[in-house]
């Protein structure tokens, strides 16, 4: 089969299109044929070498997937060869096939495309679990996206907004926040021109917010503290502006303030099957109702690999950008 790795650390350059052997399902895996794969920031981040795989991961790129099942392992029930599946994986989804855990995996809902269903795993869990799960983000409340217009921003803002949370964003261009608003968003920060500190200060009141989900991580640590209600939370989701800051811990102990982190790739396979299964609870039925939606910027072949990590890093997606496998 085909696949995409990093032939080295560096640019979307190295990035090459390969014959590999097919991989073999385990007892309680899948082989799928991929039909469309998702690519994430942490791909390119990866592809850097600055975020090694997971032990007995494939080399190959990828953290979520649709397809047909080619086979299925011994154990596995519920599950049969062409059976249109989707869902998230360790690694090996930019490939011709892959595997998943059938608990993992989950069948992709009548009238989806197989893209429409390559955009949702990743994004979906990660907002699911750093805006509630840790977030604990609640009707009525007040939560700072930053990012908006990424895969996981355009998501969360949907799902803050459905449950009747106020939604504030920050983004690098006017478009991305004239577009977030259509998903729910009441106040975009455009972060070139503004400090979102006084601009969130400002739009409540000097109240602030409850809940900040950030992916920047120092250069906004200070910031994002500062802006938090008493006994609000910061959830640290990404680091693409850097990892080491200071702390005025008499803010935290003044205002009672929670930080959390969380990355999911790392987790052992029985908290990815739990976060699996709070999102066939609580959001695949509005997902398949159209109440919220992977908002999908670009599709393009699976051989464009490195153009997609180009424009990705090029910071011009709204929303998610996924590879299509012919
Ligand atoms: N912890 C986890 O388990 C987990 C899982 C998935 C994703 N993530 C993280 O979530 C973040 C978003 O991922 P994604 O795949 O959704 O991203 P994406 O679609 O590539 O969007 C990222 C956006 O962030 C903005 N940005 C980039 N660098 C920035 C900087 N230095 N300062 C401010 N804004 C910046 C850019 O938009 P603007 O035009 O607004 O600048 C960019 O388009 C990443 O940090 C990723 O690592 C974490």
């Amino acid at each position: 089969m085909k696949a995409i790795i990093a032939t080295e650390s560096g640019g979307p350059e190295v990035l090459k299109l390969e014959e590999f052997p097919s991989p073999s399902p385990s007892p309680t895996q899948l082989l799928v044929n991929v039909k469309a794969a998702g690519v994430n920031r942490v791909d390119t981040i990866q592809r850097k070498g600055s975020y090694p795989m997971p032990p007995g991961e494939s080399e190959i790129l990828g953290l979520e997937i649709a397809g047909t099942v080619e086979r299925v392992g011994e154990n596995v029930t519920g599950f049969k060869q062409g059976d249109r599946v989707f869902g998230l994986i360790g690694s090996g989804g930019y490939a011709e096939q892959t595997v998943i855990d059938y608990r993992m995996a989950m069948p992709i809902p009548e009238g989806w495309s197989f893209e429409q269903a390559a955009a949702v795993p990743e994004v979906f869990f990660t907002a699911s679990e750093t805006l509630f799960t840790f977030g604990k983000l609640s009707a009525g409340e007040t939560v700072l996206i930053h990012a908006g217009g990424s895969g996981v921003g355009t998501t969360g803002t949907q799902m803050a907004h459905q449950i009747g949370a106020r939604v504030f964003i920050t983004a690098g261009s006017a478009e991305k926040i004239e577009r977030s608003k259509t998903l729910g968003c009441t106040e975009g920060i455009n972060y070139k021109g503004a400090d979102f500190a006084d601009e969130i200060m400002r739009l409540t009141d000097g109240e602030g917010v409850d809940v900040v989900q950030d992916f920047i991580g120092a250069p906004y640590l200070k910031r994002n503290l500062a802006i938090l209600k008493p006994r609000g939370r910061l959830v640290v989701v990404g680091l693409m502006g850097g990892s080491t800051g200071e702390i005025d811990l008499g803010i935290i102990l003044r205002n009672r303030l929670q930080i959390f982190g969380s990355v999911m790739r790392a987790l052992p396979l029985e908290d990815k099957i739990r976060i699996t299964e709070r999102f066939i609870d609580r959001w695949l039925p509005l997902l398949k109702e159209g109440k919220i939606n992977a908002i999908i910027d670009t599709v393009m072949p699976l051989s464009q690999a490195r153009e997609a990590h180009e424009y990705m890093e090029s910071n011009r997606n709204f929303g998610k950008i996924l590879l299509k496998v012919e």
